[in-house]
């Protein structure tokens, strides 16, 4: 019945909380445990005002990134180990699908630029997105900067919007430049109406950021 359904979606929830905070805990490319809490939470949140089916949703929030090509070296084999999981752990065979198209097209750098073609899919990219967005995102960015020994600002770099791989490989990049980039594009590629409303809010507190850092690097 509905309760016993309800009881074993609980249950896998509980269990992929478990998985990823283990497999995540030492991550510490910008995608540890704690990025994977937030975007469960935002996708909740988006999943609820946008209609859509909020198991599926929470599961692929949790699982997006246990298959992703730059956590993991062999995609493929990483997401045959999420959908057997699911499948261990009581998910049908119709919920481990609909979990797995979105996780191979989010974590897919190919794919990142793809459309999700799912409601559910839709919403988990947006609540992904939004985590690299306003506080948190600049944290993450100054975070990942670091990471790599980069500087957080050269102002004799002009700001470029587009990188070539090239330019990407030789690490000549900054955490500033980062935002013109990437971060200030994201607003623009959210899918659902939620997801663009939480985005300008932090769209506009990563601007005033910028403004601020600009004054007080020039000692204003
Ligand atoms: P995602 O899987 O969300 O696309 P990335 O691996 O691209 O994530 O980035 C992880 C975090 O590190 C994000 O917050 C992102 O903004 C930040 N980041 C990625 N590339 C850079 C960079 N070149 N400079 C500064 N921060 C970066
Ligand atoms: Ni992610």
């Amino acid at each position: 019945g509905p309760i016993k359904n309800n009881e074993r979606r609980a249950g896998i929830l509980r269990a992929a909380a478990v998985l990823a905070k283990g497999e995540l805990e030492h991550e510490s490319s910008g995608h540890d445990w704690w990025h994977i809490h937030r975007v469960t939470k935002l996708a909740k949140t988006i999943a609820a005002e946008e209609g859509a089916d909020l198991f599926v949703c929470e599961l692929a929030a949790l699982l997006h990134d246990l298959a992703d090509e730059k956590l993991v070296d062999d995609h493929e084999a990483g997401m045959k180990r999420t959908e057997s999981w699911m499948l261990e752990n009581g998910a049908s065979a119709e919920e481990a699908s609909r979990v797995l198209e979105i996780i191979s097209t989010m974590s897919f750098r190919g794919g990142s630029g793809s459309p999700m073609t799912t409601l559910e899919g839709r919403v988990v990219q947006d609540a992904d997105r939004l985590d690299a967005i306003g506080a948190i995102g600049i944290a993450r960015t100054f975070v990942y900067s670091g990471k790599k020994g980069r500087p957080m600002h050269d102002p004799n770099i002009p700001v470029r919007h587009k990188m070539t791989p090239e330019e990407y490989r030789s690490g000549n990049d900054t955490a500033i430049n980062h935002f013109h980039e990437k971060l200030l594009k994201l607003q623009d590629l959210m899918n659902t109406d939620a997801g663009r409303r939480i985005a300008e809010e932090r769209h506009s507190f990563m601007l005033e950021f910028l403004e601020r850092f600009e004054r007080e690097w020039n000692g204003m």
